[in-house]
C-alpha cells in the first residue's frame, strides 16, 4: 500500500514508519516539524534502506493538502498529527482544538474527495476517562479531565460520523495505552523538548543525570504498592499494531486498544529499569498529580482475536531500549539552576 504518514517524524509516527517500510508498504509523510526534526528522516533512511518522501507541510492547510492528495496516490492514511500535551491542553485550549480537530476534519474531507477508503487515528485510552480497568472498547466514554482528551473523543466521533455517511470511508481508531522504549537500533525514541510530563522519558533523563531525581506522584492508592498502575507498551510493539489495523480494514468503524493487557506500577517500573541497565534512578515519593487514576490497562482481546496482534515485547525490553536510545543522545546534564 501507497500511505500517507501525518505526524510521521513523532514519536510513534517514525517508529510506525520503519514497520510499514519492512512490511514492504511505501510511505509519504507530512510533518510540519512543531515537535521533531528532520534529522529522523535520515534515520528512518538509514535503519530501512529505503526512501521516504516527505513534505513539510501543515495538515490543517486544506489547499496544499489537497495538492499532495492530487499528486500521490494514497491507499491509506494513518494520522498520528497532533498535540499531545495534557497540562498545556488545559491552559492552551483552543490550539489543542483547532490542531487536533482541523487536522482530522480536513484529511477525512480529503479522503473523500480523493477517494482513500482506510483512515487509521491515533487515540488515546484517555478516553475511557474514570471507567475501571481492564477496559474494553465497548464501554461507555466518559468525560476526560482536558481539552487534550476531549480533542481525542470528539475525533473519534467525528470519523465515526463520516464513515456512517460514507460507506466507502472505513476508520480504524487506535486507542493507545502508554507508548514507551524506542527502536531497538537507538536511533530513533521519545525526546521530548523541556521537562517530560511522561514517567519513562523523566525516568531516563534521571538514569543520565540530567534531571536529579524522579517524583513519583503518590505512594497511597490502592494498588499493588501504592504507586499508579498502567499498561506500558513498547512502540515497536504499537507500530506493528498499526500495519495490523490498515491491513485488515475493510468496512465501517473498528475500535481497538492496543496495550498488553498487563499493568506494571510506578515503583515496578523504576526497578525493572535499574535491573536491566544497572543504573540507578532515585525517587522521592511526592503527592498525588491532579487528574491521574490509580489504575488504567487494557483489556487487550479485541485486538488479538480480529487482528492477530498482541504486543510481544516486555517491561525489560522497553526499558532496554529506551535506555539505548537516552544513553545515545548527545543531552546533557543540567546545571542546578536548569533543572
Ligand atoms: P509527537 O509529538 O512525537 O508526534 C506528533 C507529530 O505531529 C510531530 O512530529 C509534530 O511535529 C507533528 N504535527 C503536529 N501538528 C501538526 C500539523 N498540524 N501538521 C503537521 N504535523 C503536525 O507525538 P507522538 O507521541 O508520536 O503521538 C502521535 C499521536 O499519538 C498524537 O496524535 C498523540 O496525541 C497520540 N497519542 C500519543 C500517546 C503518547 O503517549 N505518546 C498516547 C496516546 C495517543
Ligand atoms: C498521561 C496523560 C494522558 C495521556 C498519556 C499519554 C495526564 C494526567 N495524563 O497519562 O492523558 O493520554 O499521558 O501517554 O497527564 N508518574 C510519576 N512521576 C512522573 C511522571 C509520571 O510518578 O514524573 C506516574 C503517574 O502518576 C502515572 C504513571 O507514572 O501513575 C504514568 O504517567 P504518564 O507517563 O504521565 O502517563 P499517564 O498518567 O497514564
Amino acid at each position: 500500500m501507497n500511505v500517507l504518514v501525518t505526524g510521521g517524524t513523532g514519536y510513534i509516527g517514525s517508529h510506525t514508519c520503519v514497520s510499514l517500510l519492512q512490511a514492504g508498504h511505501s510511505v509519504v509523510i507530512v510533518d510540519n516539524l512543531s515537535n521533531s526534526s528532520r534529522e529522523t528522516l535520515e534515520q528512518i533512511e538509514s535503519i530501512t534502506g529505503e526512501e521516504v518522501m516527505f513534505y513539510e507541510n501543515d495538515v490543517t492547510d486544506e489547499k496544499t493538502m489537497d495538492e499532495i492528495f492530487t499528486h500521490h496516490s494514497f491507499d491509506g492514511v494513518i494520522h498520528f498529527a497532533g498535540f499531545k500535551a495534557v497540562g498545556e491542553s488545559v491552559n492552551l485550549p483552543s490550539k489543542y482544538y483547532r490542531n487536533n480537530l482541523l487536522s482530522t476534519i480536513v484529511l477525512a474531507d480529503l479522503c473523500l474527495k480523493h477517494n482513500v477508503e482506510k483512515f487509521v487515528f491515533s487515540s488515546s485510552a484517555t478516553v475511557y476517562g474514570e471507567n475501571a480497568s481492564p477496559m474494553v472498547e465497548s464501554m461507555e466514554l466518559l468525560p476526560t479531565t482536558n481539552p487534550y482528551g476531549e480533542t481525542k473523543a470528539m475525533s473519534e466521533r467525528i470519523l465515526s460520523d463520516i464513515s456512517k455517511a460514507n460507506p466507502n470511508f472505513h476508520v480504524s481508531l487506535l486507542r493507545y495505552f502508554n507508548p514507551v522504549g524506542a527502536h531497538e537500533s537507538g536511533l530513533i525514541g521519545e525526546s521530548p523538548n523541556g521537562i517530560p510530563n511522561n514517567l519513562m522519558p523523566y525516568v531516563t533523563q534521571v538514569a543520565k543525570g540530567i534531571r536529579e531525581k524522579l517524583s513519583v506522584f503518590g505512594d497511597d492508592y490502592d494498588t499493588v504498592d501504592g504507586s499508579g498502575v498502567r499498561d506500558y507498551v513498547h512502540v515497536m510493539d504499537l507500530a506493528e499494531g498499526h500495519i495490523a489495523a490498515l491491513e485488515h480494514l475493510e468496512e465501517g468503524v473498528r475500535v481497538y486498544n492496543l496495550g498488553t493487557g498487563k499493568g506494571t506500577s510506578v515503583l515496578e517500573l523504576v526497578e525493572a529499569f535499574e535491573q536491566v541497565n544497572q543504573v540507578p534512578v532515585p525517587y522521592d515519593i511526592v503527592q498525588r498529580r491532579p487528574g491521574d487514576l490509580a489504575t488504567c490497562f487494557a483489556d487487550a482481546s479485541k485486538a488479538e482475536n480480529e487482528l492477530g496482534w498482541t504486543a510481544k515485547r516486555g517491561i525489560q525490553d522497553m526499558c532496554r531500549d529506551a535506555w539505548n536510545y537516552q544513553s545515545r543522545s548527545s543531552q546533557e546534564a543540567l546545571s542546578e539552576n536548569e533543572r
